[in-house]
């Protein structure tokens, strides 16, 4: 169970759980906590601790210290403790699971997806970071014009310092370690700041770090009010680099941040485009799955499908009848639609669907909510000047626009300001490479629906949807900087007899 057995040293009396610095389990000095909300229930579920900005200046300072030592511990041990943290995430994955079911509503079976998902992402990173860290380049000087054989380049790559790690409350313990196993095999230390809903997962995963025995003060995991320690955080001139997944609270941090590298993960609508020649039940399995998994509630969800006039009608009555087969309920009856992650989070989506009522999309389905329960709802023949067309509910509502070319399509596709993925279903491969070309999204997904995964695939978006790309071998590079040193030689060769 949460914060029992192994895990109760992470407790501060019933629910209320510490933060993590400095190889410790402490209070904060604020005094002051902050709720988690049950979304299932709507009830405090849980409290973490409100951290100072004070306290987040220790945190810097012991993160910076651990560094150093860090970046000279061989990479073969650092690789040697990842394993062992990545077992040990797998080993506990119950209680895990638990709280993710408890703190953002993700189905039962799903929670556990998660937590083995991570472990197997962190010994992935050990091995990659083994592999690729291990190398580096040699240059010889007379390969440039005008140059002799006096220098020869030694490149290797070295790390940035302290990784601040921001991971979004859909996947908050995968997410979190898809940050902290590369950038703790590059040889950078870690502070962690959680999101609300889903920081009694991560305190649990990164307890998880502790028992493996990394260094103290290498991970930290500060928990508090955005309102309080956001800005102090991502502006905090310790800071050398941070990997943010989320909305558009990444846009902000962009433009505030200092000059260090930003890796960011936003939001997306990634679009469906199905063809006349594609396979309808493989297309609405395909929008099952990527539309309604987790409520909808993924950046990789499909969140806009794009079908040719003369196949929707077909391709709607299909997906209507995998709708009314969806389970609604709490999550830990493990149904398909379980609360989303907060009232106004619903009252969001709920905007999004009075709005195209207005406007008259065809309701596929009855409208219905409960506290923060949305049955999951098709919306037919939606129109550009509908904000479900554009805007992503992050919940289960999926608006379908009928088009007449696929040029109209692309056409929708690249004119939304986000562009992280999309996925297009069609027999003749040959189009789906143009469309592909054509699509301005970081992926594009043929014959399958958006997703981020597997983990070492390079994952990344454009426009508003982020910067940089993450994967495993991605964020392992992003995480370093290069080094040269250079041998100068005081003339190009022997002169032999
Ligand atoms: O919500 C954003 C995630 O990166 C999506 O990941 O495609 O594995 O669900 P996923």
């Amino acid at each position: 169970m949460a914060g029992t057995g192994l895990f109760a040293e992470i407790l501060d009396g019933e629910h209320v759980y510490k933060y993590y610095a400095d190889g410790e389990w402490k209070k904060s000095t604020s005094g002051k906590t902050v709720a988690i909300i049950n979304p299932t229930t709507r009830k405090t579920q849980y409290k973490v601790q409100a951290c100072s900005q004070e306290e987040v200046n220790k945190v810097m300072d012991l993160a910076k210290t651990a560094q150093k030592l860090w970046a000279k511990t061989p990479l073969w041990k650092r690789a040697e403790l990842l394993h062992k943290a990545a077992a040990i995430l797998k080993e506990h994955k119950a209680p895990i699971a638990e709280c993710l079911v408890k703190e953002i509503a993700k189905p039962a079976k799903d929670s556990v997806t998660e937590v083995v998902r991570s472990g197997d992402l962190v010994s992935y990173t050990a091995e990659e970071g083994v592999r690729i860290l291990g190398e580096g380049k040699f240059l010889v000087s007379d390969s440039f014009p005008g140059n002799e054989r006096t220098k020869y380049c030694l490149t290797s790559k070295i790390p940035l310092g302290v990784v601040l790690a921001i991971p979004p409350f859909n996947y908050p313990v995968n997410l979190a370690v898809s940050k902290i196993a590369p950038a703790l095999i590059a040889g950078n230390s870690i502070v962690l700041k959680p999101p609300t809903q889903g920081a009694v997962s991560c305190l649990h995963m990164v307890h998880c770090f502790h028992l493996a025995g990394f260094p103290k003060g290498l991970i930290n995991c500060v928990t508090g009010k955005g309102s309080e320690i956001g800005d102090f955080l991502t502006m905090h001139p310790g800071v050398n680099c941070i990997s943010f997944t989320g909305g558009d609270t990444g846009i902000a941090i962009s433009k505030k941040a200092g000059m260090i590298p930003l890796q960011m993960e936003l939001g997306g609508k990634d679009a469906c485009i199905v063809l006349e020649d594609a396979d309808l039940d493989l297309v609405a399995a395909n929008i099952i799955k990527g539309g309604f998994s987790y409520s909808g509630q993924r950046c990789t969800a499909v969140k806009v499908v794009l079908v040719m006039e003369s196949v929707a009608d077909s391709l709607v009555e299909k997906v209507k009848a995998k709708v009314a087969k969806l389970t609604v309920g709490p999550p830990e009856d493990d149904c398909d639609i379980t609360p989303v992650v907060s009232e106004s989070s619903a009252n969001y989506i709920e905007g999004l669907v009075k709005d195209a009522k207005e406007k008259g999309a065809t309701f596929c389905q009855e409208y219905k909510r409960e506290g923060n329960l949305i049955w999951p709802l098709l919306l037919d023949n939606v129109r550009p000047d509908m904000r479900i067309a554009w805007e992503e509910p992050f919940g289960p509502v999926l608006p379908v626009l009928r088009i007449n070319s696929v040029e109209e399509g692309i056409h929708h596709c690249n004119a939304s300001n986000f562009g992280l993925q999309g996925c297009i279903f069609t027999k003749d491969i040959n189009k789906a490479m143009l469309i592909s070309d054509a699509m301005e999204t970081g992926t594009v997904q043929i014959n399958s629906a958006p997703a981020r995964g597997p983990d070492h695939f390079p994952f990344q978006g454009i426009k508003d949807s982020g910067i940089g790309s993450q994967g495993i071998t991605n964020s392992i590079n992003m995480m370093t900087k290069v080094k040269t040193t250079v041998i100068n030689l005081p003339t190009p060769s022997y002169t032999m007899g």
